[in-house]
């Protein structure tokens, strides 16, 4: 496994383990797959106080604090969307220096940790007061309560406020050959991490393309129909069948880490083979296909 060190000196795999799907309703599968990922020097560990309203801080960490004294790890959480936990709903977004510095008392005492290492803003808009959010997560940071703090967006003007303004040392987005929107903006990202979510577009890349096509996106995607779609995909099966292996070497030709999500085991073990063979893929063998993707841009959110 490869690992990407940060300005802040987090040191991160190059695969890291997305929690958000993890099959939380039966921990013992939960603790395989975490169990798996360590035993594969996967040290990245990426959750949310909002996923399962709370519960994904609480299981994950609750795991993970079991394999401290063996592994270094680094666990990565974000705030900023209010919830009811009771009520299991988002109720708003709440950026405010008072909201974030009440919450990150909530993700300590869930993920039983003294300190967060990676705390992100999940999201944000234009009109929030950045400054306010900046300065809280600075004074966060002086007090030693969070290690780093990065920011998950694709807001394209959202990122560049908090590129030029901010010290964040992690950018999260959507990246993969499908939504290729962050390409315009990676050589303004030389500075941070770049994290990228939906590796896989929900298992659009992977042997169970077909049937994901068919059940998660039967109208299609972006100004993709479905029937674009499968084509595409079925020539770049005829690069290779590994679909993961060759969005993993996409993604890694551009960004620092790939936050891959799983919902068992098997998945986990399939990605992680597929990783090691996007090692071995030369880029340069598939970019007649990749051209055949569209480029898209963020359309919106760009002043
Ligand atoms: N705004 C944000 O900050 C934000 C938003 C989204 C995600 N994230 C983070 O990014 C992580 C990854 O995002 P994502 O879940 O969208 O990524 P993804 O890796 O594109 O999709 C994960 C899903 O793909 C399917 N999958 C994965 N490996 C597979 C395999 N080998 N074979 C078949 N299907 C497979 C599974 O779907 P099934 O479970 O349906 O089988 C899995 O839950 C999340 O866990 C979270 O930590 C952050």
């Amino acid at each position: 496994m490869i690992n990407v060190q940060s300005n802040n000196n987090l040191i991160l795999s190059q695969v890291a383990l997305g929690c958000m799907n993890l099959p939380l309703e039966d921990e013992i599968k939960t603790e395989e797959i975490i169990e798996y990922a360590l035993s594969e020097n996967i040290n990245y560990f990426d959750t949310a106080d909002l996923y399962q309203f709370g519960r994904n801080e609480e299981v994950t960490g609750k795991i993970l604090s079991r394999y401290r004294s063996r592994h270094d790890f680094t666990i990565g959480t974000k705030v900023g969307n209010e919830f009811d936990r009771h009520l299991q709903q988002k109720i708003g977004w709440n950026p405010t220096a008072k909201y974030i510095k009440g919450q990150v008392k909530n993700s300590l005492h869930r993920m039983n940790v003294d300190s967060i290492d990676l705390y992100q803003l999940h999201g944000g808009t234009i009109e929030d007061d950045k400054d306010e959010t900046i300065e809280a997560f600075e004074d966060l940071k002086a007090e030693g309560i969070i290690k780093s703090y990065g920011l998950s967006s694709i807001r394209p003007n959202v990122i560049d406020y908090y590129i030029r303004n901010s010290n964040i040392d992690t950018l999260m987005l959507q990246f993969n050959p499908i939504d290729n929107r962050p390409l315009e903006l990676m050589t303004s990202l030389e500075d941070v991490v770049v994290m990228a979510r939906g590796p896989l577009m929900q298992g659009l890349f992977t042997q169970k393309s077909a049937e994901v096509l068919q059940h998660k996106f039967p109208d299609g995607m972006f100004n993709y129909s479905s029937d674009e779609l499968n084509a595409i995909l079925g020539e770049l099966m005829e690069v290779s069948d590994d679909l993961t292996a060759l969005s993993y070497r996409y993604i890694l030709d551009s960004a620092n880490i790939i936050v891959s999500g799983v919902s068992t085991l098997e998945q986990l073990e399939n990605n992680m083979d597929s990783y090691r063979k996007s090692l071995e893929i030369n880029s340069s063998d598939f970019s007649g296909i990749l051209q055949k993707f569209k480029k898209l841009r963020y359309e919106e959110h760009r002043i």
